[in-house]
């Protein structure tokens, strides 16, 4: 006889509880451990791109997804595990009972460039080696900055600002790799029209130093692109933002955010920036950015409500932000000043 649906369900796994993402990089601390690599690992915000709206995936008991990534280059080792595999007892076309497991492999696979995914392990610990000294960012820097570090006290950590546009073809296969994070954590993501060549796109790295060399790994990224604004200028889109789980708070989204957005102060072209979809994070973070800037040049210094149209016009003219964004900023200036 047929198992029911409810005997089914320990074939059922929760991808965002199993599956998890590492960022390795060669041992640099403790060149002697028994381990060559040494990994940060994090979980998935979401899944359903890949796995369906239920993130669920059919056909295994003891499930594990690991996707690891060399910390700068970002090569990729996909690996699954799992204790048990399901096996149908009998296949009858009528069933509604899945007659296999679900390819996990393939399903992820589908995401990720597969000319930058290893099968082999020990090939890919070779690479994790070999691009750790070799990696170097792309593009042009545009901003670094340092932040104390947060295991050693008096010492300080240095990151760096790129960027490069779609248009350079070596970065193209580098974004192909780096853009399966934006599905896993920016809601309603999807991948964008790599073809577009007006992309451009901001890449922040830690950069570490150990003995005689000098070693980069992947902290976040931003896609910006330029739409027509009318009638000869443009308007600057924030598409996708995202720093990594293990850098998220210490103010690197903020040091992101900021290099965009002076960008687009300096360009005379540029006459607006705008976000889309900001999830309730990046509208928080952007918030306390651009009221930091506008205080910061008093260009809100001795307004009182009721503000007039005129004056809105003028300071979202002077500070390219949007409508709504100056009322935002505005609003909280008001409010910052109550008593
Ligand atoms: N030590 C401790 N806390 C700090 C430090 C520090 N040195 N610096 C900043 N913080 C705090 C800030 O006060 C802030 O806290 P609050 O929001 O409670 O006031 C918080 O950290 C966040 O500020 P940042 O550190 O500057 O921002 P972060 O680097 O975490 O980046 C972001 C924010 C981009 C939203 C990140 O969390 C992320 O990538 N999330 C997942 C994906 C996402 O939502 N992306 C945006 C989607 S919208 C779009 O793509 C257009």
């Amino acid at each position: 006889t047929e198992p029911n649906i409810a005997q089914l369900a320990p074939w059922v796994s929760k991808t965002t509880d199993c599956m998890e993402l590492r960022l390795v990089q060669p041992q640099l601390d403790q060149p002697d451990a028994s381990e060559p690599i040494t990994f940060t690992s994090f979980e998935p915000a979401f899944t359903y791109p890949i796995f369906g709206e239920q993130e669920v995936v059919f056909g295994y008991k003891g499930l594990s997804i690991q996707i690891s990534y060399t910390s700068g280059s970002l090569r990729i080792y996909p690996r699954n595990d799992y204790k048990e595999k399901y096996v149908a007892a009998s296949s009858s076309s009528a069933s509604t009972i899945p007659e296999s497991a679900d390819d996990v492999s393939s399903m992820i696979l589908d995401f990720l460039p597969k000319q930058d995914c290893f099968s082999n392990y020990d090939e890919f610990v070779r690479t994790v080696q070999e691009d750790a000294e070799a990696f170097r960012p792309m593009g042009e820097k545009v901003h670094e900055y340092t932040r104390e570090s947060s295991e050693n006290d008096n010492e300080e950590e240095h990151f760096e600002i790129y960027r490069t546009s779609l248009a350079n073809e070596k970065f193209r296969e580098y974004h192909r790799r780096m853009q399966f994070f934006v599905l896993l954590f920016i809601e309603g993501s999807s991948y964008i029209e790599e073809e577009d060549e007006k992309w451009e796109v901001y890449t922040v790295y830690k950069r570490q130093k150990a003995g005689a060399s000098t070693f980069y790994h992947f902290v976040g990224y931003c896609t910006t692109y330029p739409f027509f604004y009318w009638p000869e200028c443009t308007r600057l889109r924030i598409s996708q933002f995202l720093i990594l789980p293990p850098y998220q708070k210490a103010g690197h989204g903020s040091e992101l955010y900021q290099v965009i957005y002076s960008t687009c102060m300096a360009r005379n072209d540029v006459k607006e920036l705008t976000v889309e979809d900001p999830s309730e994070d990046f509208a928080d973070m952007r918030d306390r950015n651009d009221l930091r800037y506008l205080n910061t040049h008093k260009a809100l210094d001795d307004l009182v409500a009721p503000v007039s149209r005129k004056t809105m016009k003028e300071l979202r003219q002077k500070y390219k932000l949007t409508d709504r964004q100056m009322q935002r900023c505005v609003e909280m200036y008001l409010l910052s000043r109550v008593n």
